[in-house]
């Protein structure tokens, strides 16, 4: 070894001991003559004072230091002179007083120090990934990572789970994003899927009898990114036998009980609630609502009927819905400028067609320039229906079903945001159930599975399966917590004549569903138990846990929003003769 120490291991109980350190100069200053160095490593800072009434290394040596050179320092560790010890870190009171000095390696000039308070942007950060993986954050948030899938895997393994790994070239595996393909060389013109998820495989492994499986699973989908997607990202897959929802919705509850306790000092309250899809949809206008604040959505549709209000009126008579919300005490907040800003933002996102509006005024009257359109026993019904109150901003969408829902959602989201209606270091952890099974595409006139096609439907809805495809529900849940989808499982469908039935209605002949899944169709004619799991995002779990509001930063080397890695500038042009071997001709080549 070439330490005796880290850089987060000196204190005062050390004093008088000799060490050797080693590590990255993080930060140097210079008092006439002696210099103060503070050597970083994964560890902590110590402080290096090079001082030459006893330190041996030439001046000239000590002089070459700059940031980020990699050095070695034997030395020996005293207390930090009267009021100058530095309670924040954990070596705050000593000093390491240098003897030696080694430059193990020198540092080019970095385009950004760790420390440095203005990074520079994304790109620059990514491009050299080595330099912002040495920030304190970054260091922060692997080692959280690491005690998250620590976690996940004690707890599983607590619980009869075993890991199991399976392939990463395999065939295509549906969870409704694009594959990412593999060419064979050895049989020209054929393909691997990298996985979008393990999901087949671990119902085979189900089917084989290994009851209670986990896998910390990379999965790779080629979908639009976004600041909670990557192309490639990390899943803690689990599936089991012999259970029923409740119980994989149980098992993540003590899951994520465990984990809140140990890594954020938070009780949680089990079992974590439960809203059927319907209701959050219903209330939040989403299906993976942020339930640190309430705001809920308010249906109105029947007062709409009944007024002469031609913008309500038309919708709610054509069957849509009016339905509101109350920022509470928010016309403070919202001046007739924020009301247009939230309004064209609707507008822009949704194509809602407009936001109406009403301040309540302290007296308990509605203003809006619209309240001149109602009689006042219907704004007072319209008052009383939205518990308004003097300081509340009424705001109203008239429109379909999916607008409404989608503007609504968008607008408590911001709202809450921009409020400040919860502690942003609060957590809240939710189950959203009874998930519909299909959702009708209308550009490719068929349903498509809402979560994949091997999800069963909940048994009271099977008689539905082939006269209203539209009405089953599914038993499926999804973890959701602080507004995001953290995880999402079912239980599976486990006798092949169902799961044929259900492929032939996502529009799959039954050539084609052979040709794709017979061997999965076999396999459940081999005496398949019942079975059903859930998959967590463990990118998002960390963004969660470590209140970060983006995957990248939970990710080592994570790819752009343009799915490029900025470090090795993958994907990149391929030699031709690596083409040739797997029989592929570009239509447009690149290079010869
Ligand atoms: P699902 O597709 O819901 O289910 O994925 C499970 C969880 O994985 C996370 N996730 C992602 N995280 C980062 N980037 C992405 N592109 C991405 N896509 C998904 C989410 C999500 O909740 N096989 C099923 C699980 C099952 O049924 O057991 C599946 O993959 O947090
Ligand atoms: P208009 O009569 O179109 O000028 O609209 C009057 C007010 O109603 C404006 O504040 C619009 O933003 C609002 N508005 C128009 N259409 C809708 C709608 N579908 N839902 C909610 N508000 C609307």
């Amino acid at each position: 070894m070439l330490r005796t120490h880290t850089c987060g291991e000196l204190t005062a109980e050390n004093v008088d001991q000799t060490a050797t350190l080693c590590g990255w100069v993080d930060r140097i200053r210079d008092f006439g003559g002696v210099t103060f160095v503070d050597l970083r490593d994964r560890y902590g800072v110590t402080q290096v004072v090079f001082n030459p009434a006893h330190t041996k290394a030439p001046a000239e040596l000590v002089d070459k230091l700059r940031s980020e050179f990699v050095i070695k320092v034997d030395g020996a560790v005293g207390l930090r002179p009267d009021g100058q010890a530095n309670k924040k870190i954990a070596t705050g009171e000593i000093e390491f007083n240098a003897d030696q000095l080694e430059i193990l390696n020198a540092c080019k000039t970095p385009p950004f120090v760790p420390g440095q308070k203005d990074l520079p942007g994304e790109e620059i950060r990514l491009q050299h990934r080595y330099l912002d993986l040495r920030r304190q954050k970054m260091m922060d948030t692997l080692v959280l990572r690491n005690k998250i899938i620590k976690g996940m895997r004690d707890y599983a393994s607590d619980h009869d789970f075993i890991d199991i790994e399976t392939p990463i070239l395999g065939r295509s595996t549906p969870e409704g994003a694009r594959d990412y393909l593999v060419p064979s060389r050895v049989h020209n013109g054929t393909f691997y899927a990298l996985p979008q998820s393990p999901q087949i495989y671990k119902q085979i492994m189900m089917i084989a009898g290994y009851d209670r499986y986990i896998q910390v699973a990379r999965c790779f989908r080629d979908e639009d990114l976004r600041a909670d997607r990557q192309p490639e990202f990390t899943q803690l897959d689990i599936e089991m036998s012999f259970v029923d929802s409740d119980d994989v919705t149980g098992l993540i509850d003590g899951m994520m009980e465990k984990l809140a306790k140990d890594l954020l000092g938070v009780d949680l309250k089990l079992p974590l609630p439960q809203l059927t899809y319907k209701e959050a949809m219903t209330r939040f206008g989403h299906d993976a609502p942020d339930l640190r604040f309430d705001m809920e959505i308010v249906d109105c549709t029947d007062i709409a009927k009944k007024v002469d209000f031609r913008v309500f009126r038309a919708v709610a008579d054509g069957g849509n819905f009016v339905r509101g919300l109350n920022a509470k005490k928010g016309t403070e907040k919202y001046s007739r400028r924020g009301i247009d800003e939230l309004t064209k933002m609707v507008q822009d996102d949704f194509g809602a067609k407009g936001l109406a509006w009403f301040r309540v005024e302290e007296d308990g009257s509605l203003f809006a320039p619209i309240a001149k359109n109602f009689k006042p026993e219907e704004l007072d019904e319209i008052k009383a229906r939205m518990n308004g109150e003097p300081g509340d901003l009424l705001l109203f969408i008239a429109d379909t079903w999916e607008v409404s829902c989608k503007s609504l959602y968008s607008l408590r989201k911001r709202i809450g945001a921009e409020m400040e209606l919860y502690d942003p270091k609060q957590m809240h952890f939710s189950w959203i159930v009874e998930f519909p099974m299909f959702d009708y595409d209308p550009n490719e006139k068929r349903w498509v599975a809402m979560h994949h096609p091997f999800t069963a439907p909940l048994a009271e809805d099977l008689d539905k399966l082939e006269s209203a495809p539209g009405e089953v529900r599914a038993q499926a849940y999804d973890l959701v917590i602080n507004g995001y989808e953290a995880g999402g499982g079912t239980i599976r469908i486990h006798d092949s004549e169902t799961q044929a039935k259900v492929f032939g209605l996502l529009g799959m002949s039954d050539q084609d569903a052979q040709e794709r899944f017979g061997f999965l169709l076999d396999a459940l004619k081999y005496g398949a138990p019942p079975h059903g799991g859930i998959a967590l995002g463990i990118d998002r779990v960390v963004m969660l846990f470590g209140g970060l509001d983006n995957i990248r930063d939970c990710i080592a080397f994570p790819k752009t929003q343009k799915a490029r890695d900025e470090m090795t500038q993958a994907p990149n042009v391929v030699e031709k003769i690596q083409l040739d071997e797997c029989g592929i001709r570009l239509k447009t080549p690149l290079k010869d």
